[in-house]
């Protein structure tokens, strides 16, 4: 039987763009959105149409040149937004509008000061207006995991009988756990007329930490898009991390179940990329593609990885495109590792040697943060296999 496709959407442009830090020039953003093409996505968010001449200019610009991914826009429920995201679209093969609306008391009588019947009626119209004139409408209510969910309930009957046919669940502010989140798409698709129909998409944000788990889990509650960034770049911590979800899908295929288009040996270099064009790269312990991501340095852990890489290694550097990264010696390698990495340096030390050769390197490596080749070679020339005086 085929498997579930699920659709990447990336927001790296949009919602990763426009975050503190991150703020590319036109070339940039056309770069990358060549690379991201490339790279599979399915949905590339090119930009805010109305926020800014830029903004416009890029989206246009991608709209034109980019071809693969549906190409979207976003837009609030207003209708100059959708005029101006809709002209910027022009271009396109496939064009995709995605207009929001926040759904949570909070939002409404704060932010927006409405109610949440003009609310409904302003989801309505907007959709109203743009249908027919692209070729898909995504609807999101934004702080959907604080909105009551029987007005919820109601904000997506509203959009999906207005032509949104997908319609995505914002964990605007980060605040949802997994399991909660999986259950409001298991609502929604239960209990709204025409929602088993559509697609329902996960938009997460990392404020606990949460944000892979919860786009992961609403895979599981039947969501068919994650909206993500690479490096899980976007507002405040970030969105989902495009490389976690795509990694995750792939090595826990038998649980998931579901396939996707992206070819993950480009995943690194999407990665530096865009830490080339932005002010930060990842954490050194980032998964996937931080600098650590496939270093060991423990003792136990390097002998597992010499006897079988399979001991501590679920992903391979070379599945992601990333370098092979040799084991790195410091103070918790064990004697495994400093053999092996003597034996690759052309050393073949007997046993009272190697003996000595590790006293002179734990030695060093208690004063040393990380322990270089041409220190193994100094400590053995000069050291070990140095001849008496
Ligand atoms: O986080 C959010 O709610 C958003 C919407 C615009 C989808 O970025
Ligand atoms: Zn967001």
């Amino acid at each position: 039987m085929a498997q579930d496709h699920v659709y990447f959407f990336d927001t790296t442009l949009r919602d990763g763009e426009q975050s503190p830090g991150c703020s590319m020039t036109q070339p940039e953003k056309l770069a990358m959105a060549h690379s991201l093409a490339d790279l599979g996505v399915d949905i590339l968010e090119a930009g805010f149409a109305i926020a800014s001449e830029g903004d416009f200019a890029s989206i246009q610009k991608i709209a034109e040149e980019v071809s693969g991914p549906t190409i979207a826009s976003l837009a609030r429920a207003r209708e100059e937004d959708i005029e101006r995201a809709i002209q910027a679209l022009d271009k396109a093969k496939k064009k995709r509008l995605h207009v929001f609306l926040a759904s949570s008391d909070l939002h409404l009588e704060y932010k927006l000061k409405i109610s949440r019947d003009e609310a409904i009626d302003r989801i309505g119209k907007s959709i109203t207006q743009a249908k027919g004139r692209v070729d898909e409408i995504e609807f999101s209510p934004e702080d959907a995991t604080r909105t009551d969910p029987a007005y919820l309930r109601k904000v997506v009957a509203t959009a999906i009988e207005a032509g949104a046919t997908i319609i995505n669940l914002p964990d605007t502010v980060g605040f949802s756990m997994p399991s909660e989140y999986a259950a409001m798409f298991r609502m929604i698709r239960e209990q709204v007329p025409g929602a088993d129909k559509i697609i329902l998409s996960a938009h997460t944000h990392d404020d606990l930490g949460l944000a892979t788990a919860n786009a992961l889990a609403a895979i599981e509650g039947g969501a068919r898009q994650v909206e993500v960034a690479v490096n899980g770049i976007g507002e405040r911590a970030g969105n989902a991390a495009l490389e976690e979800v795509a990694v995750a899908l792939r090595v826990r295929a038998e649980y998931f179940k579901v396939e996707h288009q992206l070819k993950i040996d480009k995943l690194y270099p999407v990665s530096q990329q865009l830490s080339s064009f932005i002010s930060f790269g990842p954490a050194p312990n980032k998964a996937i593609v931080g600098n650590n991501a496939f270093a060991h340095e423990a003792g136990i852990h390097q002998h597992g990885m010499l006897a079988n890489p399979l001991t501590y290694e679920i992903i391979t550097p070379a599945s992601v495109g990333a370098p092979a990264k040799p084991l790195v010696l410091g103070k918790h390698s064990g004697r495994h590792a400093l053999r092996s990495r003597l034996e690759e340096l052309g050393y073949k030390l007997n046993a009272d040697e190697l003996n000595a050769a590790y006293h002179a390197f734990t030695a060093l490596a208690d004063r040393k943060k990380a322990i270089y080749d041409q220190d193994l070679v100094n400590l053995v020339d000069n050291g070990v296999l140095a001849p008496a005086k």
